[in-house]
């Protein structure tokens, strides 16, 4: 709680604090937002969503071709750019891990966009309702930087963080999702990847990583942690059938390998997607993810940094089921705990030991799904435990909140150009706004049905 207050704190001195002109990289509009629109001379104030815009370096204002260079401010670390080898660009890591759990002894980094959304959605609401909502904002959540336009608000996320830290003495950990692979989501029935690896995706994808690891190597004293593409690697263990996956299966590895390195050398915390437990859970596919899981570890450069695999990001599976869900009949490891036990053996066999953090923001209610791979938008869904590192198993490091809960996952326009199937399921809220976009009644769902029930 006090944690949030300074977070509003702090929002409520911008607005006294700016002057007629924002300086680079601070805000300069969105809902909401009372202080300057203007921007300092040579940086462009640019929406980046609803809620927020932000100066950006004039230089780095995306136009519609992704930007090819990281912004101006800065500085780049890479030293020999190459598009072929990314093995050979690694710079030699001058960063060495804390021992042990990286959540032990930091607070987390609230998402300012997530708590804005949260209180737009909350101030529609009545009654104790309105009370519990409003207090999501105090829940953290990962911040998913799905487009490359969007890391330069990285940048505004680690200066705030490290302005808290000096003023409060706690120290902050900001959690991130890096996600946007070329040709993402190659399984899916509409990919909404904004690279393709027809179109310069590989270096359109390296300079991505590149920006966020130049955002995190300015602000050494806030602690980063980073799940790293999700669903990419688990497609590349069950879905090579599909030939957008087959065709993609080198370049994911490639792209996933540079990004494990470069953020490595800058500190970055790692957890690899892992699927879930309804997808690599099941024991023929165990063994095959657990070699490509520590084959990507050790292409990263075994480094510490990669401290293990992330599970059920944006799914709604129980860690420990009271009971098996019907849907999972046939599988053994029918929630994430009993998944994760199987698989870490495995993976250790292999030389790398890896520890996990598992998605809980959508798990509060269980055997609400049809079929488990259902995904969208889950009809009856409740906030599920609240992100702590209290696991009961030493194999997990935390319990998480990655999906922003209340952002849809799909529309269930069928005449939609990014319509997935998945979207119009009969267990699937509907109808539903694109994805990534705010789904008021889906939130409210996940307030009311919140298990445990979210503190008024
Ligand atoms: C991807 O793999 C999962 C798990 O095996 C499977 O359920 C799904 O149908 C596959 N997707 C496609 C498009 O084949
Ligand atoms: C569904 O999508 C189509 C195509 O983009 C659009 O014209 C239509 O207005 C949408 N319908 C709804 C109900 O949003």
């Amino acid at each position: 709680m006090a944690k949030f207050q300074s977070l509003l704190a702090l929002l409520a001195l911008v607005p006294v604090l700016v002057r007629a002109q924002q300086t680079v990289w601070g805000q300069c509009g969105g809902i909401g937002w009372t202080g300057a629109t203007t921007c300092a001379s040579g940086s462009v104030c640019t929406e980046q969503n609803a809620y927020y815009s932000q100066c950006l370096p004039s230089s780095a204002v995306p136009s519609s071709a992704p930007p090819t260079t990281a912004p101006t401010t800065a500085p780049p670390t890479k030293t020999s750019p190459t598009t072929t080898s990314p093995t050979n660009s690694a710079p030699s890591s001058t960063a060495t891990p804390a021992p042990g759990n990286p959540f032990t002894g930091f607070e987390w980094y609230l998402s300012p966009y997530y708590a804005s959304e949260v209180s737009a959605a909350a101030a529609q609401m009545t009654g104790s309702a309105a009370q519990q909502a409003a207090s999501v904002a105090n829940i953290p959540t990962f911040i998913w930087f799905d487009q490359v336009a969007k890391v330069p608000q990285l940048s505004t996320y680690l200066a705030d963080a490290s302005a808290q830290q000096t003023s409060t003495g706690q120290k902050l950990i900001v959690p991130i999702v890096v996600y946007d692979l070329p040709d993402r989501d190659c399984a899916a029935a509409a990919s909404n990847g904004e690279f393709t690896i027809q179109d310069n995706g590989q270096a359109n994808y390296e300079n991505y990583i590149d920006q966020i690891a130049a955002a995190v190597a300015q602000y050494p004293d806030v602690r980063v942690v980073a799940i790293i593409e999700p669903d990419s690697l688990a497609n590349l263990v069950t879905n090579l059938s599909v030939a957008e996956c087959s065709a993609a299966e080198t370049t994911y590895k490639t792209c996933i390998t540079y990004a494990l390195q470069q953020l490595a050398a800058v500190g970055v915390y790692m957890y690899m997607d892992a699927g879930h437990a309804g997808w690599l859970g099941w024991p023929a596919n165990l063994s095959p993810a657990a070699e490509l899981f520590a084959q990507m570890y050790v292409a990263g450069g075994s480094s510490p940094f990669i401290r293990g695999l992330a599970t059920n990001v944006a799914n709604y599976n129980a860690l420990v089921a009271a009971t098996p869900d019907p849907i999972t009949q046939g599988n053994p490891n029918y929630d994430e705990q009993l998944y994760i036990n199987a698989l870490a053996p495995m993976l250790q066999q292999q030389g790398f030991s890896a520890q996990f953090v598992v998605e809980q923001a959508r798990s509060g209610v269980q055997n609400i799904r049809q079929q488990w791979g259902d995904w969208c938008n889950v009809k009856g869904a409740g906030f599920g435990t609240q992100p702590t590192t209290n696991t009961g198993n030493s194999l997990i490091d935390a319990i998480v909140w990655v999906k922003p809960g209340g952002e849809s996952d799909g529309t269930s326009n069928t005449s939609a150009a990014r319509y997935d199937y998945h979207c119009g399921l009969s267990d699937a809220d509907q109808p539903s706004p694109e994805a990534g976009t705010w789904f008021q009644e889906y939130f409210q769902t996940l307030v009311s049905q919140a298990n445990p029930p979210i503190p008024a």
